[in-house]
């Protein structure tokens, strides 16, 4: 492969940026020892095992984000309950300042010399496809990479700054984007950084990648074959949208490769064009407060908040744009967009054909209970009645005061509580924070949000 001058100096300064310096080594070294010595002890004379798995293990962690995931190994003899209990114990005996994380089970994230531990309870079982719960996958993932990484681990590092500064880096439900196991596999797949992104800039949506048998094949959705077992899919997180500003990414960069793909955005977000947006269109938000819940939990909320809003919305005839959810950690916010902000105070109804005497009958009845006089149209009847929320934002209040259980289980509770509704310019008072207004900007699309970078 033929690397031109630039594209070659730009990946030597992009290392600079994604590989972890003597010091932040030393230190992962430091707390690493430390670990084995507490772990060793606290084991002592149990059948519990324990392994070092995650990029911490395999030397493929991003500078600046040194992170050690350990996980116990218990026996499948063990019972949910009892490995629950002592892998908690174990881990609050293991680092300082624990506190409670929840995946398909709980376990225990902490600092060990100032170093971010998280101290994960699994079954040893003899085969992936036997696991009980998906953290019991996790060791198996750990020895498949471990020597198929060797040499491409700061190819791994590229690519993971590469993403994370696009914003698509990370299974969790906020980003949906790509987690740390998924871009080793790529690495590995492609070969490196760059072919990874050459043969990225060509993904489609519905590419499978298997890869244990090195191929790539067409399927229904986009798809990354576990090597580790066959019906996981490890792309299974990844939107389609962020699959979409990935393929671009590859392309913008290829085209014109610069170390910016590899460094936060310089977001310039202008609050005079964002009042002015504000002003002359039609923009509401919805604000209730945060449960106390995880975040791929809370996130889960709010997708379906947000589309409820919306569907609500196109219902109604307001012609709703777009909808965005996002929360800053003490409220929770739903942005929506529509076209009309106001409808008539009159609305055409839908009545029956005139050949179905019967409902002609019920229909008329009704009109002149209500006091409307209904006309006939194409030979079907229809009338014309008074509409009693006119606006958007009176249609989102009285959704969310009667249908707050749509909300999702803990967010619907709170929006029972409470919530507040906010139009145009007032949207900015809100804020807390300046990510606020970066989500308004992408929101209007004062931002782009297409995977490229823009100041090059
Ligand atoms: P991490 O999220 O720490 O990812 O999970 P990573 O591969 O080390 O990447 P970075 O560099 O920190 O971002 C480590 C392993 O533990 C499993 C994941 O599947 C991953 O393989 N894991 C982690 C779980 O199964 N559940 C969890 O809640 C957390
Ligand atoms: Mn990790
Ligand atoms: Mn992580
Ligand atoms: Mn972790």
């Amino acid at each position: 492969m033929k690397v031109s001058d630039t594209l070659d100096e730009t990946l030597k300064k992009a290392l600079e940026i994604v590989v972890p310096d003597e010091e932040e080594v030393k230190k992962g070294k430091n707390a690493e020892r430390i670990i084995r010595e507490r772990l060793d002890k606290i084991l002592k004379g149990r059948d519990i095992e324990y392994e070092f798995v995650g990029s911490y293990a395999r030397n493929t962690w991003l500078k600046g984000n040194l992170e050690i995931d350990v996980f116990l190994l218990f026996p499948e003899s063990y019972s949910m309950d009892e490995l629950e209990k002592i892998g908690i114990e174990v881990g609050k005996a293991v680092v300082d300042d624990y506190e409670l994380r929840y995946a398909a089970h709980p376990y225990v994230h902490g600092f060990v010399e100032g170093v971010e531990v998280d101290v994960v309870p699994c079954y040893k079982v003899k085969d992936p496809s036997k696991i009980k719960s998906a953290v019991d996958r996790t060791p198996f993932h750990h020895r498949w990479l471990k020597d198929r990484v060797k040499g491409k681990e700061n190819e791994i590092r590229l690519l993971k700054g590469f993403l994370k500064a696009g914003g698509i880096y990370g299974a969790e439900y906020k980003v949906k984007g790509f987690s740390g196991y998924l871009c080793e596999l790529l690495v590995v797949f492609f070969g490196s950084f760059l072919e990874t992104v050459e043969r990225g800039k060509k993904l489609s949506r519905r590419d499978v990648i298997d890869i244990k048998s090195g191929k790539i094949r067409k399927g229904e959705k986009f798809f990354v074959v576990d090597p580790v077992d066959e019906k996981r899919n490890v792309a299974a997180n990844l939107s389609v949208d962020n699959l979409a500003r990935f393929v671009q990414r590859c392309r913008q960069f290829l085209k014109n490769p610069s170390l910016s793909y590899f460094l936060p955005p310089r977001l310039e977000i202008e609050m005079d064009e964002i009042e002015r947006e504000l002003d002359r269109r039609y923009v509401l938000c919805f604000t209730t407060y945060k449960p106390e819940i995880v975040e791929d939990n809370l996130y889960t909320q709010l997708e379906r908040a947000g589309r409820k809003i919306f569907e609500h919305l196109e219902r109604l005839g307001f012609k709703p744009l777009r909808e965005h959810h996002f929360s800053d950690g003490k409220k929770c916010y739903v942005l929506v967009e529509t076209e009309v902000c106001e409808l008539s105070v009159v609305e055409k109804r839908l009545g029956p054909l005139f050949e179905d005497e019967k409902n002609v009958e019920k229909f008329l009845r009704k009109c002149k209970e209500r006091g409307e006089k209904p006309f006939i149209e194409n030979g079907r009847f229809y009338t014309y009645s008074e509409r009693k929320l006119r606006k958007a934002a009176s249609a989102v209040i009285e959704f969310a005061s009667k249908e707050w259980k749509a909300f999702g289980k803990n967010l619907g509770e709170c929006v029972k509580e409470e919530f507040s509704i906010c139009e145009g310019r007032e949207i900015l008072k809100l804020a807390e924070n300046r990510e606020f207004e970066v989500n308004v900007a992408k929101f209007l699309g004062l931002i782009p949000d297409t995977g490229g970078v823009y100041d090059n």
